[in-house]
């Protein structure tokens, strides 16, 4: 039985109604209806897909993808298929299903980020953005957005006065400082923050005496990640009031409870996908045995409960 209307898992992000708190993690869905077949997708809460940049992508050399110790690497660069020809291919299949759909973006400058965010603001069929700030900024000389809150509150700020769709902003755990980061988004107009992102890492062939990836460092993810996931997500919860949606490392019902008595008011499943295409069903389930036998009216209160 795979939970669909029941309003005991319901929650909202930026005024968002979820018929439940688990969505599909960027990148590890397609562009969502590639799991049509195998996911029921309108039991899912949200679903984010693929990163999205204004022309097309190729990403990175390979190899793009290594297995780690309870983890993996990636390095696929942020290919796709340009924004215009995901409005025009893909998002008229999702309309079937009775799912919101989030789009990730990504840009190199501060206006195209804006730009993506225009030709979005029109699309009825889009619920909301996430808007990645993980990648390279090359006015800034190669900096990454999410490591500076200034550049970060820019994009957000910039984002903000081209939409009036819910904005999602996706932060890097690659800063010292996740409240900060949180906080200074916050104020430049997010509705939510999503966290965490891959965590930059690396892996070296002995025999080779090489990088494992063809791009030398890449984004580690998976159930590795999830411990400095939950701190981050904590931390960030503590220190905004817009709702904060934890990913990183969740495989089970167990772990989304945990992200959820953080601070997590929904989750993102991504590495999962790649070991079982139906975790999120699975999951889901879960959560509805978890309320029905703990008394709990509804998901949303055991949202941010962790006792220090
Ligand atoms: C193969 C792969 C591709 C990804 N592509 C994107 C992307 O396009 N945009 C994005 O914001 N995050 C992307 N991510 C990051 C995930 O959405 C997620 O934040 C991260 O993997 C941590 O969650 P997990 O441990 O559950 O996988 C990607 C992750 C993987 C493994």
């Amino acid at each position: 039985m795979t939970q669909t209307s029941s309003g005991e898992l319901a929650v909202e992000i930026g005024g968002i109604h979820l018929k439940n708190p688990v969505m599909t993690a960027s990148g590890t869905f397609g562009y969502g209806l590639e799991f049509a077949e195998l996911v029921d997708l309108n039991s899912l809460g949200g679903i984010v897909v693929k990163g999205l940049s204004l022309k097309p992508a190729a990403g990175n050399s390979p190899p793009r993808i290594v297995e780690t110790a309870s983890g993996m690497l990636n390095a696929i660069g942020l290919e796709n298929i340009g924004i215009d020809s995901f409005i025009r291919d893909k998002l008229p299949g999702l309309g079937a299903y009775d799912t919101p759909v989030f789009v990730n973006i990504y840009a190199e400058t501060v206006e195209k980020y804006a730009e993506l965010a225009s030709r979005i603001d029109t699309v009825e069929q889009i619920a909301g953005i996430e808007v990645n700030i993980s990648c390279p900024n090359v006015r800034a000389g190669g900096v990454v957005f999410g490591v500076d809150p200034e550049a970060a509150g820019r994009v957000v700020e910039a984002v903000r006065q081209r939409t009036e769709k819910p904005v999602m902003v996706k932060l890097s755990p690659n800063v010292s400082d996740i409240a900060g980061m949180a906080q200074r988004v916050e104020e430049a107009g997010a509705d939510a923050v999503s966290l965490i992102n891959t965590i930059t890492a690396m892996a070296v062939d002995i025999n080779t005496r090489r990088p494992r990836l063809g791009n030398i460092t890449g984004g580690l993810s998976g159930p590795a990640i999830k411990p400095v996931a939950l701190r981050m997500v904590w931390q960030a919860a503590c220190a905004v009031r817009i709702p904060v949606v934890g990913i990183g490392g969740i495989m089970t019902t167990e772990d989304v409870l945990e992200f959820m008595i953080a601070g997590a008011t929904a989750v993102q499943i991504g590495t999962a996908n790649f070991v079982n295409p139906r975790v999120s069903m699975e999951i889901i389930d879960g959560l509805a045995r978890y309320v029905k036998e703990n008394n709990i009216g509804n998901i949303r209160d055991i949202v941010g409960t962790l006792k220090t």
